[in-house]
C-alpha cells in the first residue's frame, strides 16, 4: 500500500487555495511531480545541458548519456525488448500522430478501414478522421455500453480483411475502463490488422508489459505519469518500426542529405528530427525510477482503494449520477460524475474556493459524453500516487456544501 506520505514528496501539494488545504484531484488532466523528478531537471539543465548526438566535447556526450539512459528507461519500465522501440515525442497525441501519418500512410489505403471505439479522447479520433479524409479510408466506430464496455461481438464484425488498424484506449479518461487489449489484439491479428493502445492513461496507472499486451503500437504520455510536460513516447516493435518511413524531417533523423534526396538515420532517431527535449526525457527518466520504486502493481491498488472508498462516498450523496462501473476493481483512479441541478462547471467554482481542484467539462471526449450518455459535461475527479482518502473527505464536503449554496 502507498502510505499518505508519498504526499510529502510533491512540494506544490503544500500550497494553499484560497485559505485551504489543497486537494488536487485532476492527476487525470496531469499529475503532479515529485521533488525528484524536479531535481533531476534542475540539475541537467545546471550541469550537463548541451545539445545531444551533436558534439564531441564531453558536456554533450554526457548530455547524449543522460538523454539514452532516460530511453533505457521507459524501455525497460513497460518491458520492451530494447530501447531501440522507445521513440521520444512532445506527449502522446504526437506518438499517435506520428502512427496515423506515417505508418498510415504507407499502409492504410483507399477502401480499407481503421476501427476506434466512441470511448476514444480527442487524440485517438481526430489524427484518424484527419487521415481517413486524406487516404479515402472509412472510420469504423464501435460502440460502448453506459459501464465503458466495448461491444466486442460488434467489433470482431467490424474488423473485416480490409481493416489496417484497430485503435483503442488502454483506460478510459473519463470512465476508467480499461478494455480488454489481449483479446481485441487477437481479433485484429487474425485479420491481419495492427493494434495500436493509446496508453496515456494506463501506462501511468496499471502495470504495462509490452510483450504481454499484444498491441503493436503503445503511445505514452510523460506529464500524466509524474513526468514533466512536452515529453512523451510511441513504443513500436524495431522491425516494425524499421518498415515505416519518417514522421517529421529534419536534422538528427537523416544519414546523409543531398540538395536532391536524404537518407535516413536508424530507429528510433529517424523518428526524432530536430533538438529533442532532452531535459524532459530526463525528467520522465526520473519519474519512471520514482514509480517502480514504489511499484506499479501497488499504485494500482493504491488507486482502487480510493475509487472504492470514492465511490462509496459519493453514493451517499443525494441527486448524483456516476458515470461508468461502479465497481471499483473494474476501473482506473478516475470518477466523472454529475450534481443534480449544478453545472460541472459551477461545481468546479465552488470546489475551488474549499482547495479542492477538479475537473469539469468534455474531457476531451465528446463523442462519449453526447452518444453514450447525452450529456456535454461532467464533473471529474482522478487519483494518483499521491491522492489521500482525506483528498475525497475534502472533495465530498465540498460537494455538500455546494449543493447547499445551489440550492
Ligand atoms: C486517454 C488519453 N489519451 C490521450 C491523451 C492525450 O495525452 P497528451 O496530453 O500526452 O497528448 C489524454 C490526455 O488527457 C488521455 O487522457
Amino acid at each position: 500500500m502507498i502510505r499518505a506520505m508519498v504526499r510529502n514528496d510533491f512540494p506544490i501539494l503544500r500550497r494553499r487555495i484560497h485559505g485551504k488545504r489543497f486537494a488536487y484531484l485532476d492527476s487525470t488532466a496531469t499529475t503532479q511531480k515529485p521533488l525528484s523528478v524536479i531535481r533531476a531537471m534542475d540539475e541537467f539543465q545546471r550541469k550537463y545541458n548541451a545539445n545531444v548526438h551533436r558534439g564531441i566535447y564531453t558536456l554533450s556526450e554526457e548530455a547524449t548519456e543522460l538523454y539514452e539512459g532516460a530511453r533505457k528507461k521507459v524501455a525497460q519500465f513497460i518491458h520492451a525488448n530494447s530501447e531501440r522501440e522507445i521513440v521520444f515525442t512532445r506527449n502522446a497525441t504526437e506518438a499517435i500522430n506520428l502512427v496515423a501519418y506515417a505508418w498510415g500512410r504507407a499502409n492504410v489505403h483507399e477502401g480499407d478501414n481503421v476501427v476506434i471505439s466512441v470511448m476514444e479522447h480527442h487524440s485517438n479520433i481526430v489524427p484518424w478522421q484527419m487521415m481517413g479524409r486524406e487516404l479515402n479510408y472509412e472510420l469504423r466506430i464501435t460502440d460502448v455500453d453506459a459501464a465503458g464496455l466495448i461491444d466486442l461481438r460488434q467489433l470482431e464484425q467490424q474488423i473485416t480483411k480490409r481493416t489496417k488498424l484497430v485503435a483503442v484506449t488502454g483506460m478510459s479518461n473519463v470512465l476508467g475502463t480499461m478494455p480488454p487489449i489481449a483479446n481485441i489484439a487477437r481479433m485484429a491479428h487474425r485479420k491481419g490488422a495492427l493494434v495500436l493502445v493509446d496508453g496515456a492513461q494506463s501506462v501511468a496507472h496499471v502495470p504495462t508489459d509490452v510483450r504481454k499486451l499484444g498491441a503493436d503500437f503503445l503511445a505514452i504520455s510523460g506529464h500524466k505519469m509524474l513526468g514533466p510536460s512536452g515529453i512523451g513516447a510511441l513504443w513500436a516493435k524495431q522491425e516494425l518500426l524499421e518498415t515505416m518511413p519518417p514522421f517529421l524531417g529534419g536534422g538528427d533523423m537523416i544519414r546523409e542529405v543531398t540538395l536532391q534526396s536524404a537518407t535516413w538515420n536508424d530507429v528510433p532517431w529517424k523518428f526524432e528530427a530536430g533538438t529533442p527535449n532532452a531535459v524532459g526525457a530526463i525528467g520522465l527518466g526520473a519519474a519512471v525510477d520514482y514509480l517502480q520504486k514504489l511499484g506499479m502493481g501497488n499504485v494500482h491498488k493504491h488507486e482502487q482503494t480510493l475509487v472504492a472508498y470514492a465511490l462509496k462516498k459519493l453514493r451517499t450523496l443525494k441527486g448524483i449520477t456516476i458515470y461508468g462501473p461502479l465497481d471499483a476493481r473494474k476501473k482506473g483512479g478516475v470518477i466523472a460524475f454529475n450534481v443534480d441541478g449544478v453545472h460541472p462547471h459551477d461545481l468546479a467554482t465552488l470546489l475551488d474556493r474549499e482547495g479542492v481542484a477538479i475537473r469539469s467539462g468534455h474531457h476531451c471526449a465528446q463523442p462519449l459524453l453526447r452518444n453514450v450518455f447525452n450529456v456535454m459535461a461532467t464533473a471529474r475527479m482522478s487519483f494518483s500516487v499521491y491522492t489521500t482518502k482525506r483528498d475525497i473527505d475534502q472533495c465530498v464536503a465540498a460537494i455538500e456544501k455546494a449543493r447547499r449554496v445551489m440550492g
